[in-house]
């Protein structure tokens, strides 16, 4: 068991190798994804952190090099490298996905053509090496960050890590798109029990917000969250106001859990009656989650103080919902 695990890790740095010296080292390579890298402001040294590479457009090179290297077809397919003896990948450019001993379990490529229907990313299938949710990307190239700060951010990107790690914001790591598991909150529970939140600023980022507080919650996790003005992702809003800019605006913006949920329900609900109690009732729904009491308290204080409500009827709510949880 332990020892197909390592061998697979061995094929998958071999591939990594391969796409690296696809990447550096080949016409095609250089002209099409090097050159794609440095359009979006990727550094050498921060490409080279993260294991970025170049899948080209011929459909058997990694399969014809590693069989020649002496690495097994099976072992290839297993990894979801080769698929129907042609290399899964292919015509894009690719990060590596670490595990936290630095070393590469799995793969994403994106797509370059704008106009191709093709899906924008794709990835590595789970395998023995690769339990896609029980894995943060970055969290290798993050960890003493965010040990260091006693924070995480959390954005939903591939690129987002990386942008913001060249930008000097280390403690960053990426969900990758899905929404959070609780093996990805217990993951991240080992380095810190401070998550904030950090997703693109369109509707499918909120939904995946709302969602990922509760789950951080469960885990006993502090949760804040800072949605990014609208259209824009950690990377892209990075690029357009820089690194100052961009710090301030985590700080003002960062709310705690509940206030980012109950503000934006009761937003939406407006002035009427009935849909200000469901999103009321839904924020409690949500408070209830945190186990610790004193904290639970600490957070209704001010909720109260906010809403203007009776603090016994909405402590009578709390404690209802703390009842009927899970
Ligand atoms: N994702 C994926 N498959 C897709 C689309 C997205 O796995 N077809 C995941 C990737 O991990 C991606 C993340 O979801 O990084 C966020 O998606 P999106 O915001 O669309 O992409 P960006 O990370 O912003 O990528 P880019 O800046 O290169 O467009
Ligand atoms: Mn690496
Ligand atoms: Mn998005
Ligand atoms: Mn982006
Ligand atoms: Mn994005």
């Amino acid at each position: 068991e332990r020892q197909v695990k390592e061998a697979l890790i061995l094929v998958n740095e071999f591939a990594q190798k391969w796409y690296e010296d696809q990447l550096y080292n080949t016409d095609e390579g250089k002209s099409i994804g090097l050159s794609y890298f440095k359009s979006r402001g990727f550094r050498r040294d921060v490409m080279e952190k993260f294991g970025l590479g170049f899948a080209p457009t011929g459909r058997n090179g990694l399969l014809t090099a590693a069989t020649a290297a002496g690495y097994k077809e099976e072992q290839l397919e297993q990894l979801g490298l080769v698929r129907n003896k042609k290399d899964f990948f292919w015509d894009r450019v690719m990060f590596t996905i670490h595990n936290l001993q630095g070393k590469p379990i799995a793969f994403a490529g994106r797509i370059l053509k704008k106009d191709v229907k093709a899906p924008k990313y794709v990835n590595s299938p789970e395998s023995e090496v690769y339990h896609k949710s029980d894995v943060l990307y970055g969290l290798y190239q993050a960890r003493q960050s965010v040990r260091k700060q006693d924070n995480v951010y959390m954005v939903e990107g591939y690129t987002d890590v990386i942008s913001l790690h060249q930008h000097g914001v280390h403690n960053v790591v990426a969900t990758s798109g899905t929404s959070l598991t609780p093996g990805q909150a217990k993951l991240v529970k080992r380095q810190t029990e401070n998550v904030t939140l950090l997703y693109d600023g369109d509707k499918a980022g909120i939904k995946a917000a709302l969602r990922g507080v509760d789950v951080l919650l469960v885990e006993g996790l502090n949760v804040r969250v800072v949605i990014l003005p609208d259209g824009e992702d950690p990377d892209s809003y990075m690029q357009k106001v820089g690194v100052t800019a961009f710090e301030e605006y985590l700080t003002s913006k960062r709310r705690d859990f509940l206030f980012f949920k109950a503000d934006l329900l009761l937003e939406e609900a407006g002035d009427d009656v009935a849909a200000r109690s469901a999103a009321i009732r839904s924020s409690i729904a949500t408070l209830a989650l945190v186990e610790d009491p004193l904290k639970r308290a600490g957070y209704l204080q001010q909720f109260t103080g906010r809403l203007g409500l009776e603090e016994s009827l909405l402590v009578n709510l709390v404690n209802q919902a703390v009842a009927e949880r899970r």
